[in-house]
């Protein structure tokens, strides 16, 4: 997390009085991906890695943003109909606008926020900063608004401001997260439950692959819409109420895309029971193999993979790694690896210079460790 010292100085350089400070955390993912905007189960948790921003009320009805990392300001009014065009400043004026909407009496603030989530490599660093300023923001104006509801501010910023259909787990996990835990979530309910991640032996790793294919958000869109197709064809809500049964029965009526994308949310949904039960009986071999299923659906049935993934996972897998796979979204970004201890060394040394050799470009470890959700400094 950015150092909230900095943070403080610069607020107090730029407005001439102190703040408050806020984190706001990015995730991982062991297994569940593409699953909850299809009312399935994600298996998140929150990490070390986030947004953290030093916020004071002003008095006025003007925001005044300050991105360090950008070295970027914003100002806009809070009851401006547009906001501004930046993406990255739209996120913090959706989350005004949604905390609005929700009954919240949000009057103008200044803000300087940093973070260090890497962008673009599947971790939620945009999540991060909208449960930041969504929860500081309830917090300073005297909001009641639950941690699930803030969640979901979060998420409609992204899906009305920003463009992208996204569902619920980032959000989730970054407002809920709990040191040393991992959480499931049943995206249909809304229920969840903490696994303690007391990996005997094992380490979560990342392996960023630093390049992004998805140019704006439409792949991600367009994969929800093909399961949104097929959930209707199948006269359910979502693709969790679709059995295989039903699926291998409408086959005919699918264009061969649309099965494919719904044949692998059906697995997915699957192996994260798998996995949970796996976990319980500490039997990660079952969770590692559990994990590469997942890669291989994500990459021929959902086709959200690039060369530069597929790679770094063909890798993982012939250098001896339990368990790997995409992460996140896709086209681009991370990996995440179940690496056994005694390995993890030779493994990310390997790794990187086949990876240099391959690509010509260096992909890079980040080590994560399983941290406390959104929260006051
Ligand atoms: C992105 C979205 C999430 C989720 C993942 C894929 O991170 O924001 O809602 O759909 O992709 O699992």
């Amino acid at each position: 997390m950015t150092d909230s010292k900095i943070l403080h100085e610069e607020f107090r350089n730029r407005f001439g009085t102190d703040g408050m400070a806020y984190a706001a955390p990015g995730r991982i993912n062991l297994i569940g991906e593409h699953t909850d905007y299809n009312g399935g189960f994600v298996f998140p948790g929150a990490v070390d890695k986030g947004i953290t921003a030093v916020i004071k009320p002003n008095g006025t009805t003007v925001v005044n943003l300050y991105a360090i990392d950008l070295r970027q300001g914003c100002t806009f009014d809070i009851a401006d109909p547009t906001g501004p065009s930046t993406t990255h400043f739209r996120y913090v004026y959706g989350v005004v606008r949604e905390l609005t909407d929700a009954g919240l009496d949000v009057m103008g603030f200044d803000a300087v926020y940093g973070g260090d989530v890497p962008l673009g490599a599947g971790m939620s660093s945009s999540a991060a900063l909208e449960c930041c300023f969504a929860f500081a923001l309830n917090d300073l104006f005297n909001g009641t608004i639950d941690k699930m509801t803030l969640a979901r501010i979060g998420q409609a910023t992204e899906h009305k401001y920003v463009g992208v259909k996204c569902g619920i787990m980032d959000q989730f996990a970054s407002i809920h997260g709990r040191e040393g835990a991992l959480m499931r979530l049943d995206c249909r309910s809304g229920e969840y439950q903490y696994f303690p991640w007391h990996s005997k032996g094992y380490r979560l790793v990342l392996v960023n692959s630093c390049v992004k294919h998805e140019l704006v958000g439409s792949p991600y869109n367009d994969r929800r819409a093909s399961c949104e197709r097929v959930a209707r064809i199948a006269g359910v809500d979502t693709l969790r109420d679709c059995t295989w049964e039903k699926l291998e029965a409408l086959k005919p009526q699918l264009s061969d895309e649309d099965y494919r994308r719904a044949r692998y949310v059906l697995g997915e949904v699957d192996r994260v029971l798998e996995v949970s039960k796996a976990l319980e009986r500490d039997d990660y071999e079952t969770v590692g193999q559990q994990m590469y299923l997942t890669h291989k659906g994500l990459k021929e049935d959902y086709e959200v993979s690039c060369e530069e993934i597929d790679f770094l996972v063909d890798e993982a897998q012939r250098l001896g790694v339990t368990g790997a796979r995409i992460m996140g979204g896709g086209f681009g970004g991370c990996t995440i690896n179940l690496v056994k201890d005694d390995l993890c060394d030779s493994f990310l040394k390997e790794i990187q210079q086949t990876y240099r050799t391959h690509f010509g470009i260096d992909c890079q470890p980040i080590p994560v460790v399983i941290s406390s959700g959104t929260h006051r400094i």
